[in-house]
């Protein structure tokens, strides 16, 4: 098997990217405090539902404004009473009639989109709402599902690393999607220069519990050997959308009938909140039995045990590197998407003049190989 190595060290984060901040309903009338690739933020909305995002310290004094409340469409902050305007600029000062033109406090670039709100911390002038990757399923009346919030002590890169390559689930997922033919079945990565792509197909194979229930809500009574597949889709810097699902096998799934099959999408976007903690953003949608709520929250169940299998890894191998802080990563073929990922982010933080902290990767031949 190729091997390569690069370095365990973390790199740092792009700026210049949106990252979700926050579910939809998690940004109301009383501040939310979120820190956002590396930058603290306080959250809220103005009266008319739209978001807005302000660096979370005071002009004056540095207090938090997530502490404050909001009155109108301004946030007040709690020690003094300054208040801003969701564009950071003071709208009033305690026992002065003039106001300081100089009186501002940052505002960052925020959409509500696919149910989240997604902020962007970088340059302003580049925040073109076009940039936010894809995640269509959230709000295609075609899928329906439900997600959480995940706190994750562990760099953003290792989620990535992990949702890249699910040859894990053999082993850490064993009692719901893990088996054994999916570290044995062959992948193909492909990339563009902000996308990678991970297929793997396994044909003629018994569904995992996971599966095999879900194929028994669509189709009861269901047995047999199912053709399951994996499409996993990177979208730079940190969104990665998995196509996930069986049909009952030798229908047709692969040349693109689905129809005999269970389908969903795992959407998972992650965002940096320090060197070592993230933010990660999961949600399960799928496209059949639509009005059933007892499905949706079976699934969201049933992930939710899944993904905490996932967090419960990702913490000890941050515990691990940061004990082991010069150890160079071994790089079997599994992990070529993952590569990639590391690549583009490179040269993200090249763009913006943020050097990795890491050498180039070494072994990267192997990463021209199209087909593992
Ligand atoms: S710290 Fe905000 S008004 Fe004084
Ligand atoms: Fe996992």
């Amino acid at each position: 098997m190729a091997e390569s190595r690069t370095t365990a060290k973390i790199f740092n984060y792009p700026r210049n990217a949106w990252y979700v901040a926050a579910w939809d309903y998690e940004v109301t009338r009383t501040p939310l405090a979120r820190t956002i690739a590396g930058t603290p933020i306080a959250l809220y909305r103005t009266q008319d539902g739209t978001p807005a995002a302000l660096a979370d310290a005071c002009w004056h004094r540095l207090a938090p404004l997530s502490m404050g409340r909001v009155i109108g469409d301004d946030l007040q902050c709690p020690y003094h009473g300054i208040r801003y305007n969701s564009t950071g600029r003071c709208a009033s000062m305690p026992a002065q009639e003039t106001i300081n033109p100089s009186a501002t406090v940052p505002s960052y670039p925020v959409v509500d989109r696919y149910r989240y709100v997604w902020v962007w911390v970088g340059d302003p002038a580049l925040a073109d709402p076009a940039l936010i990757p894809d995640m269509g399923q959230m709000t295609d009346p075609e899928w329906t599902g439900d997600g959480e919030l995940i706190y994750a002590d562990c760099n953003y890169q290792l989620v990535l690393d992990n949702l890249m390559d699910l040859t894990h689930e053999e082993f850490v997922h064993s009692s719901s999607i893990g088996q054994e033919e999916l570290s044995e079945s062959e992948f193909v990565t492909t990339h563009t220069d902000t996308t990678v792509t991970v297929e793997r197909w396994m044909l003629g194979i018994d569904a995992p519990p996971f599966w095999l229930k879900n194929m028994r809500d669509k189709f009861p009574g269901f047995e047999g050997k199912v053709d399951r597949w994996q499409i996993i889709r990177f979208e730079a810097p940190s969104t990665i959308r998995i196509d996930v699902g069986v049909a009952k096998a030798g229908t047709g799934a692969r040349e693109g009938d689905r129809s005999q099959g269970v389908n969903g999408y795992v959407m998972n976007t992650i965002t940096p909140e320090r060197d070592r903690t993230s933010h990660y953003f999961w949600s399960f949608q799928r496209n059949y039995c639509l009005d059933s709520q007892l499905i949706t929250t079976q699934l969201r169940n049933g992930v939710h045990g899944v993904f905490g299998e996932d967090e419960r890894m990702l913490k000890a191998q941050q515990a691990a590197i940061d004990a082991n802080p010069d150890y160079e990563f071994y790089s079997l073929n599994i992990d070529t998407g993952g590569m990639w990922v590391r690549r583009i982010l490179e040269r993200m933080l090249e763009a913006e003049g943020l050097a990795p902290a890491v050498p180039p990767l070494r072994g990267s031949a192997q990463l021209v190989r199209e087909v593992v």
